[in-house]
């Protein structure tokens, strides 16, 4: 057994939990009025309400406890250090660099010169495209920017760019290519003018196939289709860390904009990653996207543990997954603009928390990561949420919503949050049979019409949900709320012991991927189980 689930917080949790388990919120609720009060938290025009989760003073005292046995202030300090938490791949995780106010080291040496010269490349760059000052070949102004990358170098853009559409500057629609199916590509470019399209060509590595793949298809589209050879350098240009493999795919090194290797992939929509964001919501916007995340680091990293809102979701996870063994977390945002944060969340959290084995190397007895997914409400309400209810499995949920719309349209916006608050007390209240009793009797139906009716109609309630609050979806709110959830996933992983920075289980999959390929390259047969060859062969006789 390991020392985690043998050590005195552990098992003073799993024994606090064997009582929890027995009570409902209902009660909790009815028992005590401040319960509100006592189980939020504030930071700047955010809410954290997590009173509707499974918990009592107890159960935060002893998550604390735990969080300051795995050394949590220790691991946020070395963090914020650029220590090279990052283990495996010898490296720091310093993303918290890229929106920092102030001097921060690698290897003693500041690494903000670099980061303010990329922001100033990528404001000239952008001035520039908004101005009209650069053009397409024939100086036309640029209509259209198609951002060709996958992971976190296509997941964190896309979505800031969805969500922050009120800010977009007129004249410059972004596009977002990521997969290798050549139907996303073909229908994106389909509709667009080369004369006045401009590419970004996004990969930290540079080496991935999706992305060179959709990169090289751009570049023919574009070639014949009137754009020339010398008009790459105006229409394409690149983001990453490898200036070598940009030049060697046809790119001016002039036109790159470059990021470092202590950038992780799903933390790098702060640094040229987010590009596109700049482009189309202007420098200004994208800046106070910085400070919004800057507030939140700072908060994180100064906060007391009781009161530090990243701490606190990460906690409460701990709470579900290991204690209550919840397996998955749903994310529901009241605010379609957000359509894209879900899945978002997916990259950061799984391929983050997405791990088997300790820092050590020691293989984990205990579940890390939970699966990730949702949708936008009210959506998910008319499709999942029935099992949120009356399934079998209990699925925590974060809701989240703004108070202010940027959608001044009828009365949506109150119907929406309507919606969301009858959804979160719904879920923690439910609907015992008793009240079910009387609300078919109320209806005027029969006794045994009652009886048989009753069990379909009971919710059992007591579902744990945690309420995210803030004024409106700005700039600065979006940049918080990334980080948040950034630092959430950080805390999550110094309690299970992991690394959440490298993503060795992506290499397997692109390594077998990789020999198919060259088998079918040199037409050979190649040794697989019977069911991947049964498959190889049948997809070769009905290409
Ligand atoms: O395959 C996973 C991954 O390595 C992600 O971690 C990364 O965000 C994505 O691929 C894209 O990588 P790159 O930016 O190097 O093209």
């Amino acid at each position: 057994m390991s020392s985690l689930i043998q050590s005195p917080a552990w098992l003073a949790l799993q024994q606090h939990q064997s009582l929890m388990a027995k009570l409902s919120m209902r009660d909790l609720f009815h028992q005590d009025s401040q319960r509100f009060d006592k189980f939020s938290l504030t930071f700047n025009d955010i809410l954290l309400d997590y009173a509707k989760q499974r918990i009592n003073r107890e159960t935060v005292d002893l998550l604390l406890t735990l969080a300051h046995q795995q050394k949590l202030g220790d691991w946020i300090s070395r963090l914020f250090a650029g220590e090279k938490i990052n283990a495996t791949e010898h490296r720091a995780a310093l993303h918290v660099a890229l929106r920092s106010d102030h001097a921060v080291l690698l290897d003693g040496v500041d690494v903000m010169p670099d980061i303010k010269r990329v922001l100033k490349q990528m404001e000239r760059f952008a001035i520039a495209i908004q101005s009209g000052a650069r053009r397409g070949y024939s100086n036309k102004l640029f209509t259209d920017v198609v951002n060709i990358g996958i992971g976190g170098s296509d997941l964190g853009p896309a979505m800031v760019a969805d969500a922050l559409r009120p800010y977009q500057l007129n004249g410059l629609t972004p596009h977002f290519v990521s997969n290798i199916d050549g139907a996303q590509i073909s229908d994106t470019l389909r509709h667009l003018d080369p004369a006045t399209t401009l590419f970004i060509v996004a990969s930290k590595t540079f080496t991935t196939q999706e992305t060179l793949t959709n990169a090289h298809s751009a570049r023919q589209w574009f070639l014949s289709n009137d754009g020339s050879e010398q008009a790459i350098a105006q229409h394409f240009v690149a983001v990453s860390t490898n200036r070598p493999a940009v030049q060697a795919f046809g790119i001016d090194p002039d036109n790159m904009f470059e990021f470092w290797d202590w950038v992780g992939g799903r933390y790098s929509l702060w640094s040229a990653i987010g590009l596109p964001i700049a482009l189309t919501i202007g420098m200004d916007n994208f800046y106070s996207l910085l400070q919004g995340a800057q507030g939140m680091d700072r908060h994180f990293a100064t906060a007391p543990l009781d009161k530090n809102l990243p701490v606190m979701l990460g906690l409460l996870g701990i709470w579900n997954i290991n204690f209550f063994g919840a397996t998955s977390h749903a994310v529901l945002p009241y605010d379609q603009s957000m359509q894209r944060f879900p899945a978002y969340l997916q990259q950061l959290d799984m391929e983050s928390n997405g791990k088997r084995t300790t820092r050590d190397g020691e293989v984990v007895d205990y579940a890390t990561g939970a699966i990730v997914w949702g949708e936008p409400g009210t959506n998910g309400q008319h499709a999942f949420y029935q099992l949120l209810h009356q399934g079998t499995q209990t699925i925590p949920a974060d809701f989240l919503a703004p108070c202010q719309s940027h959608h001044l349209i009828g009365d949506h916006h109150r119907l929406l949050l309507a919606n969301f608050f009858a959804q979160t007390e719904a879920l923690m209240m439910g609907k015992n049979a008793q009240e079910v009793s009387s609300e078919l009797e109320s209806q005027g139906l029969s006794a045994a019409a009652i009886e048989q009716l009753l069990p379909h109609k009971i919710f059992p309630g007591n579902r744990p949900t945690t309420s995210i609050l803030f004024k409106k979806l700005d700039p600065q709110t979006l940049g918080a709320l990334i980080a948040l959830y950034e630092h959430k996933v950080f805390v999550q992983s110094v309690i299970w012991n992991i690394n959440p920075f490298d993503q060795w289980g992506v290499e397997l999959g692109k390594q077998l991927a990789g020999k198919i390929l060259m088998e079918w390259e040199h037409h050979q047969t190649g040794a697989h189980d019977s069911s991947t060859s049964g498959l190889i062969r049948y997809f070769k006789t009905h290409q």
